[in-house]
């Protein structure tokens, strides 16, 4: 069997951008896959008047595929608005690493939705989000 992950995407790995946390984040998830059983992390840094993503970061406890998406959707989502970044699809990672194993899709889907829920977690706490269910305590 070919080696599944091409040399952008093994870069990505093994040099992954953007790693870490950050403290008193605007915004941050942490996404779990139910078929792994592995986890990412995504910290936003969002600067309030703009909206526009200013510093992010991740951890991930999961495989190559979902360390590599991580890295380059940190990479394009870095400098885009919120609701730019709400657009950033599986798809677009996976493009922009020149194309991931089909078997390691829903391990890139995870980094994404990381991202997309982050964004929401920032959007709830700073009131943008229409129709919130009133929170019980
Ligand atoms: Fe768990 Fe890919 S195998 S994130
Ligand atoms: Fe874990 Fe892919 S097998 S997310």
């Amino acid at each position: 069997m070919a080696f599944p992950y091409n040399e952008t995407v093994l870069d990505h790995f093994k040099n992954p951008r953007n790693v870490g946390r950050i403290e008193n984040p605007d915004g941050k998830a942490t996404e779990g896959s139910p078929a792994c059983g592995d986890m990412v992390s995504i910290y936003l840094r969002v600067n309030n008047d703009t909206k526009v993503i200013e510093d992010i970061k991740f951890e991930s406890y999961g495989c190559a595929s979902n360390i590599a998406t991580a890295s380059i959707i940190t990479e394009i989502a870095k400098g885009m608005t919120i609701d730019e970044a709400k657009k950033i699809t599986w798809k677009d990672a996976s493009e922009a690493l020149g194309g991931l194993p089909p078997i390691k899709v829903h391990c890139s889907v995870l980094a994404v939705e990381g991202l997309r829920s982050a964004i929401k977690n920032y959007e709830e706490k700073h009131g943008l989000v229409e129709n919130l269910e009133p929170t019980t305590v």
